[in-house]
């Protein structure tokens, strides 16, 4: 009969394009591809990130290797991009075919049959080689952006022993090679990860390394108090907004948005809002989401919002919230909000509670609570928490080095588990935590540096149906 069989492993290996890091380890081959071969070149001439230099000569020659390592990669880009749209043309005529077979067998010869299995495998393996060299861009892309990262932070220890304006000048050829690696990144991303919005998956598997922007638009690691992000629901002419608010303490007095990831880079705001003093914030675990700002203040101590829309102001009090539960690192978080794929939520902990953290999901309209949930998490003992797709992820410190997500609580089945990803820290305090729906990935505000981390979910065999047939 037909190969039904060659037809689903056609299909499960299209699919699973949207899902290369979670089949990256499995099917790891031995192709002629570009990919295992870069990773080797890549890894020999780059510094590890703990690597000291101390000749400014050394930073501009690995900038002008990253620079061309990067537009080797940005072709790779174009080709992958036309690849998949030629595969995806003629996946669908096979599939078509193979429906017609299906209708209707008798009326096709073995001849034909059998050129139609072999097209379906020969489609087959260049969607697995494709696979495989997508998966060798991230490493390239991982491996390069700790170079970067660790550059830019050894530009700042040679600005002493250098020419001010030298440095200056190699400083803004990394911020160059810094957006585009984001762009190739972003481009990546589309190809590699079509599954944004999807919750089809049994949670997170793995953390990226932490990838560092830079330090924050006051260019002042006082700035220690913050967050930065993208809105979790942006309004239509704002996909690609970003926001950032930082301060010396852990107020919140102003808030500023870039139209996108590069006017945030060149600290190029398009607006600029500074709350009226009876509105001030505390606490940094705020979000924006909908152009609205979602906050703890303390005068009354409550959760609020600024709708910078309408610039409409309210705030609820939540009785049995307390003043007394804070994260490890830093006082006055009382509040903690979140959004992800089913909403927006608030954590809190309360005496009742004894300080277990409660979670509760806000109903968007009525600013109100709508369900909440009492978890067994000591609010004092974990850095922060966030959710995705209705889950809340607590983390901790492991060590100096390293952090980890270490439990899990499920708002569908009500259950909680204890796990462990552990994932690298930038430095040690963090401010804010948040994960965003529209990117999948984690902002973390840390020591007055933005930084973000790619995440990788345990997608289901439902997540892989429910992926559109093709990426068209
Ligand atoms: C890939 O290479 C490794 C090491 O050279 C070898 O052990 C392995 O069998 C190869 N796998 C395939 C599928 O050829
Ligand atoms: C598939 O492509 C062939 C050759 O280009 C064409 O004759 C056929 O009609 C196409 N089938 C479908 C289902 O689109
Ligand atoms: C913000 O205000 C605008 C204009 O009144 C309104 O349409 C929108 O729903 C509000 N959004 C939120 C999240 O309050
Ligand atoms: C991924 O999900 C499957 C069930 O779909 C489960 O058996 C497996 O243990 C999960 N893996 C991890 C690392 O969580």
């Amino acid at each position: 009969m037909i190969g039904t069989l060659y037809f689903l492993a056609l299909v499960s290996s299209t699919t699973a394009w949207g899902h290369v890091g979670r089949l990256g380890e499995a099917s790891q081959r031995n192709g002629t591809d570009g990919g295992s071969g870069d990773k080797c070149s890549c890894e020999a001439f780059l510094p590890s990130s703990t690597f000291h230099i101390q000749d400014l000569e050394v930073v501009e020659d690995v900038a002008v290797e990253v620079h061309h390592k990067l537009e080797m990669e940005l072709g790779k880009m174009e080709t992958y991009e036309a690849k998949i749209t030629e595969y995806a043309i003629r996946i669908v005529n096979l599939t078509g075919e193979v429906e017609k077979m299906e209708k209707d067998l008798e009326a096709f010869n073995e001849a034909y049959i059998e050129s139609i299995k072999v097209q379906i495998k020969q489609v087959e393996a260049l969607v697995m080689e494709l696979q495989s060299s997508l998966q060798g861009s991230a490493v390239v892309f991982e491996s390069l952006r700790a170079t970067v990262t660790s550059m830019m932070l050894t530009l700042t220890d040679l600005e002493d022993k250098y020419d001010k304006n030298r440095v200056l000048e190699i400083r803004r050829e990394y911020i160059k090679i810094q957006f585009q690696l984001e762009e190739c990144e972003r481009r990546h991303q589309e190809m590699f990860n079509p599954n944004i919005g999807s919750c089809a998956h049994t949670g997170i598997i793995r953390v990226s390394q932490p990838i560092v922007s830079q330090i924050n638009t006051h260019l002042n690691a006082g700035y220690r108090f913050g967050a930065w992000g993208k809105d979790s629901k942006p309004l239509p002419d704002r996909e690609s907004m970003y926001w950032y608010s930082g301060y010396t303490s852990a107020a919140i007095v102003d808030i500023k948005f870039y139209s996108n990831y590069k006017a945030l880079i060149l600290r190029n705001h398009f607006q600029h809002h500074t709350l009226p003093t009876q509105w001030y914030g505390t606490g940094n675990n705020f979000l924006i989401r909908e152009n609205t700002l979602y906050y703890q203040i303390n005068n009354p101590f409550s959760m609020a919002k600024v709708n910078f829309t309408s610039m409409k102001y309210e705030y609820r009090v939540i009785s049995k919230a307390s003043t007394r539960f804070s994260y490890a690192h830093s006082s006055n978080q009382n509040f903690d909000f979140a959004a992800d794929e089913t909403g927006l939520w608030v954590t809190y902990a309360s005496e009742a509670s004894s300080g277990h953290l409660i979670l509760a999901k806000i109903n968007e309209p009525s600013f109100g609570i709508e369900e909440e949930w009492q978890t067994s998490v000591y609010k004092p003992g974990v850095n922060n928490v966030f959710m995705v797709c209705g889950v809340l992820y607590a983390v901790r410190t492991v060590d100096i080095q390293m952090e980890e997500i270490f439990y899990m609580f499920d708002t569908r089945t009500q259950q909680e588990h204890y796990i462990s990803v552990p994932f690298e820290r930038f430095q040690e305090g963090y401010a804010n935590l948040d994960y965003n729906p529209t990117d999948q990935k984690l902002y973390m505000y840390n020591n007055g540096y933005y930084v973000n981390h790619h995440l990788w979910f345990n997608y289901t065999t439902k997540a892989i149906e429910d992926t559109p047939a093709l990426l068209i």
